[in-house]
């Protein structure tokens, strides 16, 4: 598809037309990765965060949360909890935490490995590569990274880099594939500033990137964050900036999997929390493959708060499990068992040893 193409599409309103995307989408995510949605139990093992992105609640000015990071203990019981639910992978979050250090997550690492058959990503923010290289060969399989926007400049004036760093995703991304993680990346759809082409382009980045897991939700505004404040936040002109609304959260998800047919995409929370009613279930209509439960503890989950009313905070995660699962066999799907490896990845494992300086 071309950008034009993709374009067109972002720009194209009125369900009966929009009606053909989602049938496009719905049809090549049967065809190309099946009727299974994989779970992936999410663990946000830590909200601390030195970083100062400007639309994220974590953001180390935010004084108004409390701070937790998890023992190696606590993640490990999430882990085998996770197990016991029949998810085949669990994902660690945190925001970019200098408390997190190399030696304790690999341990962390090998342990959970040695414990279970759980796949592990890892969502750690921008680490050095002598950590992600450690991590990978400590056993880890994954790691989701989202860009956010495509355009530099955009990129820019919502991600500060720590002093005396630099700031590149893309470029990091490109190196996590070749120490050999599955990699993911996204963007938020919706950010004051984000337009039409940017989005389009983003798109376009996720085939170029030949990305394995594909997330996108909406931007939702945090007013404990700059990008939460409309009076302070620089919109682009009215034709041209993208809506963070539901139904464009549904055109990329589904133009994303034109795209990129074999990608695992998930359907996020973010999608449900700005429609918890179907939400979850539209976005696997229309192109998703994949969910992630929430299995961290009740009391972090509250405090890990990026945007305000994340869905599924107060439920346990046995209890959401069980009514996910029952909606999603109730779609006509079936819960995927094992990894739920990226369909892209055989062949294509590589060794740190190999690529690094
Ligand atoms: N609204 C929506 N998504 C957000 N994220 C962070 N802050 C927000 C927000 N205010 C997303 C970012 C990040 C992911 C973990 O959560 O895309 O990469």
């Amino acid at each position: 598809m071309e950008k034009q193409e993709i374009l067109r599409w972002l720009r194209t309103t009125g369900e009966d037309r929009l009606s053909r995307l989602w049938q496009m989408a719905d049809q090549a995510r049967r065809r190309h990765v099946g009727q299974d949605v994989h779970l992936r139990g999410l663990i946000e093992i830590s909200n601390h965060c030195s970083r100062r992105c400007g639309y994220c609640g974590l953001n180390v000015h935010n004084s108004s949360i409390g701070r937790y990071r998890m023992t190696d203990d606590e993640i490990v019981a999430c882990a085998h909890q996770a197990s016991a639910l029949g998810y085949g992978t669990v994902v660690m979050q945190a925001g970019e935490d200098p408390g997190i250090g190399k030696q304790w997550m690999h341990d962390l690492i090998r342990r959970i490995k040695r414990e279970t058959d759980l796949a592990v990503t890892l969502s750690l923010g921008e680490r050095p590569d002598e950590e992600l290289c450690s991590w990978f060969d400590a056993g880890a399989d994954r790691y989701l990274l989202r860009f956010e926007t495509s355009r530099r400049s955009l990129y820019d004036s919502i991600h500060p880099p720590l002093a005396g760093t630099m700031s590149d995703r893309i470029a990091l991304l490109r190196r996590l594939k070749l120490f050999g993680y599955e990699i993911g990346s996204g963007v938020m759809i919706g950010i004051p500033g984000q337009t039409y082409d940017d989005l389009a382009t983003d798109i376009l980045l996720f085939k170029e990137l030949d990305l394995d897991m594909i997330g996108v939700g909406p931007f939702i505004p945090h007013q404990a964050t700059p990008l939460g404040r409309p009076d302070q936040v620089a919109y682009a002109v009215p034709a041209e900036q993208v809506p963070n609304s539901e139904e464009m959260t549904y055109k990329v998800i589904a133009l994303s999997r034109l795209l990129c047919l074999r990608a695992n995409i998930p359907s996020t929370t973010a999608l449900a929390t700005i429609n918890s009613e179907s939400g979850r279930e539209l976005g696997l209509s229309r192109g998703a493959n994949v969910v992630m439960p929430n299995v961290t503890p009740g009391a972090y989950r509250a405090l890990y708060e990026i945007y305000p009313s994340k869905a599924c905070v107060d439920e346990t995660a046995a209890d959401f499990g069980s009514g996910l699962v029952r909606r999603i066999r109730s779609m006509g799907r079936t819960i995927g068992r094992g990894r739920g490896d990226s369909p892209n990845l055989s062949g294509r494992k590589s060794r740190t040893s190999e690529v690094l300086p």
